[in-house]
């Protein structure tokens, strides 16, 4: 009896709530008051019932770049090189309609451009650069085109060399139906301390959620009035993902590459993660001293595409036999030691790179010196050709670089060393950024040339063993 009288008053408990929220529903409904506005709409179209779902790829990424009229002449070759018509979507957000001839149309091979909104009655206060309100405006004018079948939204700058299936391995380690902000920031600590350490710097990339672009689009314009006074675009729009509750995903791919002079230091020694970005070319020196800027960014594509997940991937393995150490970057370059010299050593960046404002650092990483003695650095190769010898399998090329000047370090030490002038680099086909992060191991095969006449070191990647360590026990 109790039992039941229970039971009663708590239903009856359930369904006063239940009858009082229907009752305010349907008096909106007969006034035809929409109780939820636009963007909730599309959010509950899109997400309600969640589209589960085939793995993320080219095709649910929007690219937004930021780019101008005037610099595009000469900057398109970055964005040639990475874009691919019909694959990848998205547009180049321009400052006014680009004049053209009556017979000359936008090329194919480039990405369809919009010219981006009046920003004039925006406040900035930020500096002498007043078109970042129009550049961080990218995302929300994104957003507002009302694209089909988007995942993420992800900004770049017209200088922005994207990898383009990195991008893709690292957007599907997350759930495109919450909301990310995805990016790296700044490598000098000055820039960091200038704008913001937990900001994705714009030039490095920003890969922005569905939900979070579409919350971030609503209220967008009023809140960037209240940031009038920041500099650039990328604060911008990491205060306003701030003021909804969202805070940087720092993915080590993103590149910003605030740097100055030689950039090799930095390049060969990237963590472990895929290179999702380089920017700010034009700013470093060539990535290899033979060749001009545009040429090195050719080159290195070149490598990625015979293997993209591998690009400037690390490996280190020792010729005991010789008691040589080798420091591979898959695609780049290749530092032989003739000598023994441990992982913790090998893995730190050379400061072959200044800082933003050309100091000597600090970086957002250790660095060590590279000694203007020859006898005291490694032999460098850089990456000469690629070829694919089957199905997801490389031989990689390396030649040495010798000092312009063509001197070598003449100690005894360096001799055998200085006979090899390639090094060569197999590699084997797997999914390496599908599980946790571990960096590959490598043998140096031996190959029979027990008198050291060759002038070839053939070096195999592959996993490592369970147990393996890269220095042996
Ligand atoms: C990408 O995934 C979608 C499913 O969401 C699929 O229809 C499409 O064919 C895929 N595109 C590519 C290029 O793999
Ligand atoms: C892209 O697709 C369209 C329509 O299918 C086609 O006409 C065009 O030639 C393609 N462009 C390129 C560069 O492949
Ligand atoms: C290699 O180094 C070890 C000690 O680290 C030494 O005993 C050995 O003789 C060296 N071998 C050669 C070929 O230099
Ligand atoms: C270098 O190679 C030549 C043959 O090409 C050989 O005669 C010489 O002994 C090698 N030098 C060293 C130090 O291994």
């Amino acid at each position: 009896m109790a039992q039941t009288k229970l039971f009663s008053t708590v239903v009856i408990f359930l369904l006063i709530p239940f009858v009082a929220i229907s009752a305010v529903f349907l008096t909106f409904q007969y006034f035809n008051i929409s109780l939820f506005d636009n963007y909730t709409k599309t959010f509950f179209n899109q997400y309600a019932p969640r589209q589960e779902d085939e793995p993320t790829n080219i095709s649910h990424i929007v690219f937004g770049i930021s780019a101008s009229v005037n610099t595009w002449p000469w900057r398109h070759h970055y964005i040639d090189l990475w874009w691919q018509p019909n694959v990848t979507r998205g547009f180049l957000w321009l400052d006014y309609e680009p004049h053209q001839n009556n017979d000359d149309t936008w090329p194919e091979t480039s990405p369809p451009y919009k010219v981006s909104g009046d920003t004039s009655s925006f406040k900035y206060t930020g500096g002498p650069l007043r078109y970042q309100i129009r550049m961080s405006r990218v995302v929300k004018e994104s957003f507002e085109l009302g694209l089909e079948n988007v995942r993420w939204f992800v900004m770049g700058d017209d200088d922005t060399v994207f990898f383009p299936e990195n991008l893709v391995s690292v957007l599907s380690k997350y759930d495109h139906n919450e909301m990310y902000y995805i990016g790296g920031n700044s490598e000098s600590v000055e820039q960091n301390e200038g704008n913001f350490f937990k900001m994705a710097y714009g030039g490095a990339g920003v890969a922005i959620s569905y939900p979070l672009a579409m919350v971030l689009a609503k209220g967008f314009d009023e809140c960037i009035e209240r940031y009038a006074h920041l500099f650039g675009c990328d604060g911008r729009i990491m205060s306003c993902a701030s003021e909804i509750g969202i805070h940087l995903t720092h993915e080590l791919g993103f590149h910003q590459v605030d740097l100055r002079g030689n950039p090799y230091g930095f390049l060969a020694a990237h963590p472990i993660s895929p290179l999702v970005t380089l920017h700010h070319l034009e700013l470093v020196d060539p990535l290899f001293p033979t060749l001009n800027q545009a040429d090195s960014i050719e080159k290195l594509f070149a490598s990625y595409k015979m293997d993209p997940g591998r690009i400037l991937q690390k490996s280190f393995c020792y010729d005991l036999r010789r008691n040589w150490s080798l420091s591979v970057s898959w695609g780049y370059s290749v530092e032989l030691y003739p000598s023994l010299v441990n992982v913790g050593e090998m893995e730190t960046p050379f400061r072959t790179m200044k800082t933003f404002t050309m100091r000597d650092g600090p970086f957002m990483f250790n660095t060590r010196p590279l000694s203007n003695d020859l006898c005291e650095k490694p032999l460098i190769y850089y990456v000469d050709q690629v070829d694919r010898i089957s199905e997801g399998n490389t031989r990689s090329r390396y030649k040495r670089y010798d000092a312009v000047s063509g001197e070598v370090c003449a100690s005894e030490q360096y001799a055998p060393a200085l006979n090899i002038s390639y090094v060569d680099i197999l590699t084997y086909h797997f999914h390496i950024w599908a599980k946790a992060p571990r960096r590959q191991c490598c043998d140096v095969m031996d190959d029979g040339d027990v008198d050291g006449m060759k002038s070839v070191v053939q070096v195999k990647i592959r996993e490592c063993h369970l147990f393996e360590s890269v220095t042996p026990q």
